[in-house]
Parts: C-alpha cells; sequence; structure tokens
C-alpha cells in the first residue's frame, strides 16, 4: 500500500491536488492506496509526551508502518514544507524507519525549490528512510481551480508514482 500524506491545512491548498493526482494514478495502475488529510484528520502539536497517546496520531503511525512507501504533499511555508507536516513525523517518529518516501510541494514562487531537503535530511538521517531522487515542485500557474491543469507536472506527478512504487517494491525483496 502507498500511503499519501496531504499536509496542507488551507481550504483550497494546491498540493492537495498534487496528493489526490498521486492517489488518482496510484487506482490507475492497480496500486493499493490511502489518502491522509491532515485537514480532515487533526493532529495535536507534538509536545514529546502526551499527543503521542492521541488517537489520531496512532492511526496515522500504523497508516505509515503498514506503507509499503509514503508520498508527502506539502506547501511550502517559510522555505521548509509547513508546521502541520513536519509537526506529524515529530509525531511519528519511529513509525518512519526504512521508508521509501517521495516528496512533492506547491509554492508562490520558483526560488523555493529546496524547501523539502529539510525534512529529507530528518527523514533519511533520522529513520534512514530512502527518498525517491523524483520530485514534484508546482507554482500557481500549474493550477486552474481545484484542478492540476499542467501536462508537464502531470507527467511528474506518473513518474514519481511509478518510481516510488518501484523502489518500495524493489527495496521489499
Ligand atoms: C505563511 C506562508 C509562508 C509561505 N512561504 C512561502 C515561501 O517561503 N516560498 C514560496 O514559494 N511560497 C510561500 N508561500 C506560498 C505557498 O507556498 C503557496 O500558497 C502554496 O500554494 C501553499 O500550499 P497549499 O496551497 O497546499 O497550502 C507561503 C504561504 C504562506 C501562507
Amino acid at each position: 500500500m502507498i500511503l499519501v500524506i496531504s499536509s496542507s491545512l488551507h481550504p483550497d491548498s494546491r498540493s492537495r491536488i498534487l496528493a489526490r493526482a498521486c492517489v488518482d494514478r496510484l487506482a490507475e495502475i492497480g496500486e493499493p492506496t490511502e489518502l491522509f488529510d491532515l485537514a480532515v484528520t487533526t493532529l495535536p502539536p507534538c509536545d514529546g509526551a502526551s499527543a503521542y497517546g492521541d488517537a489520531n496520531v496512532q492511526d496515522l503511525s500504523k497508516r505509515i508502518q503498514a506503507a509499503d512507501g509514503i508520498l508527502i504533499a506539502s506547501g511550502v511555508y517559510n522555505y521548509d514544507v509547513n508546521a502541520a507536516a513536519k509537526n506529524a513525523v515529530e509525531l511519528t517518529g519511529k513509525a518512519w524507519t526504512g521508508k521509501v518516501v517521495g516528496l512533492m510541494l506547491a509554492a508562490g514562487g520558483q526560488g523555493s525549490y529546496m524547501s523539502a531537503m529539510g525534512l529529507a535530511n530528518s527523514l533519511m538521517l533520522d529513520f534512514r528512510c530512502v527518498i525517491v531522487p523524483r520530485f514534484i515542485y508546482a507554482t500557481g500557474e500549474s493550477f486552474e481551480g481545484q484542478s492540476l491543469a499542467d501536462e508537464s507536472i502531470q507527467d511528474r506527478v506518473n513518474t514519481l508514482v511509478e518510481e516510488t512504487v518501484r523502489m518500495a517494491k524493489s527495496l521489499a525483496t
């Protein structure tokens, strides 16, 4: 199963459109998938203590553990993934160990394309995740309303999804 985590809390999020495009592509190629939307399932702020006992945190941890690969979609906030994405990783920590992880960002401008690197480094160094060397970075021009309207970004969605599945299967054997 490939778990897609949509991190944005914005009601009209663009990174959620990317996350849904990944879910659609996974369905098209017949891969089991689940979408976990942080705007729908609220997680408590990580306090390093009692928050780990929250039912939604435990549910997300189980889904991460069960996943063969995980795709994270986030908006760029202050040259980083949004706080909700980082909070989710803080809360679920060791569940990420050894997972194949792909990343995608929606951004306001072209200049913030390295913004996923802090998260990527943490996943690699803390939890020995394997980061898929494919990446989606999309700005406002790639969307029309609640739709993805950019063929080159759709191609990247397809490639990221297919490469994530391929790597997850290869590393599982
Ligand atoms: C608080 C805040 C900080 C932001 N910081 C950046 C930034 O550093 N670089 C950038 O390109 N866009 C930045 N943006 C624009 C967002 O990345 C853009 O609106 C994106 O669509 C957000 O993702 P979402 O629609 O999935 O929530 C920022 C937006 C907000 C609200």
